[in-house]
């Protein structure tokens, strides 16, 4: 997949890099009921928005957040610097992270790898008992509208959440928790979005991240067109 001019400095000065909340992470962890001296990969860490939360509500447990974007990264990483040693940030594939892990928190990020694939993968960097927490795009429906449709155009295949809870299954894993974001979240994420855009004219950056600015606002306008249908799932797992 190519990404347009300037995407990695436009979406690096926003908050997030996909939807999100901090309610989501303390969802996964009160469900888990993980705390204490555990270890937690946040994978496609972004800027780390979501380790930052990690970290602050994990102040025992050891963090490691891995992007492969390396402006990501020097972003995550000056973030989360006053965590110290708590918490390291490094570029590098998701898919090799040694482990073992209690957690692997993967928002927005594990479709890079395939939903099937990736939990695969991950079977043996889990600590016995470990989890996976994880957000992937869904339909709502069986026919979605045009509109929603559209938004998800060129993200491949986009299937209902039955499909995903299928997918879990089959590779491996069972599903301790769903949550579902829709809504708040993504006009959270897309209002930070739209402050980036505008910092990046206020510095004079619009004309150099002019594709990304271009390819973002048509997001965001095919979000708005179709809000109550764009969701993420957050799929609580562990292997079976
Ligand atoms: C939609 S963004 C989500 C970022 C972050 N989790 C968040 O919610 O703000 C997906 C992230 O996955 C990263 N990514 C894609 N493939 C990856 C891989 N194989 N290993 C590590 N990171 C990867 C991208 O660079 C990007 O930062």
């Amino acid at each position: 997949m190519s990404l347009p001019e300037g995407f990695l400095e436009l979406y690096a000065g926003a908050d997030r890099q996909g939807p999100g909340t901090t309610s989501d992470v303390v969802w996964a962890l009160n469900e888990s009921g993980l705390s204490g001296r555990i270890k937690v990969l946040d994978a496609g860490c972004g800027t780390g928005a979501d380790s930052w939360t990690l970290a602050q509500a994990l102040p025992e447990a050891q963090i490691e957040a891995v992007d492969t974007a390396a402006p990501f990264v020097e972003a995550a990483q000056a973030r989360l610097r006053a965590f110290g040693p708590q918490v390291t940030v490094r570029e590098g594939d998701m898919a090799g992270a040694p482990g073992p892990y209690d957690l692997i928190w993967c928002a927005g990020a594990l479709y890079f790898l395939g939903v099937t694939e990736g939990l695969r993968a991950w079977r043996e960097a889990l600590e016995p008992g470990g989890w996976v927490a994880f957000s992937h795009p869904v339909h709502l429906s069986d026919s979605p509208s045009a509109a929603a449709r559209a938004f998800w155009q060129g993200e491949g295949e986009i299937g209902t959440v039955e499909d995903l809870r299928a997918r879990v299954a089959g590779a491996g894993y069972a599903l301790r928790g769903e949550r579902m974001l829709v809504g708040a979240p993504w006009k959270a994420y897309y209002d930070a979005l739209r402050a980036a855009i505008s910092e990046a004219r206020a510095t004079g950056r619009a004309a150099v991240l002019a594709p990304a600015i271009e390819g973002a606002e048509t997001e965001i306008a095919r979000w708005e067109a179709a809000r109550d249908e764009i969701a993420y799932a957050l799929m609580l797992v562990q292997p079976e």
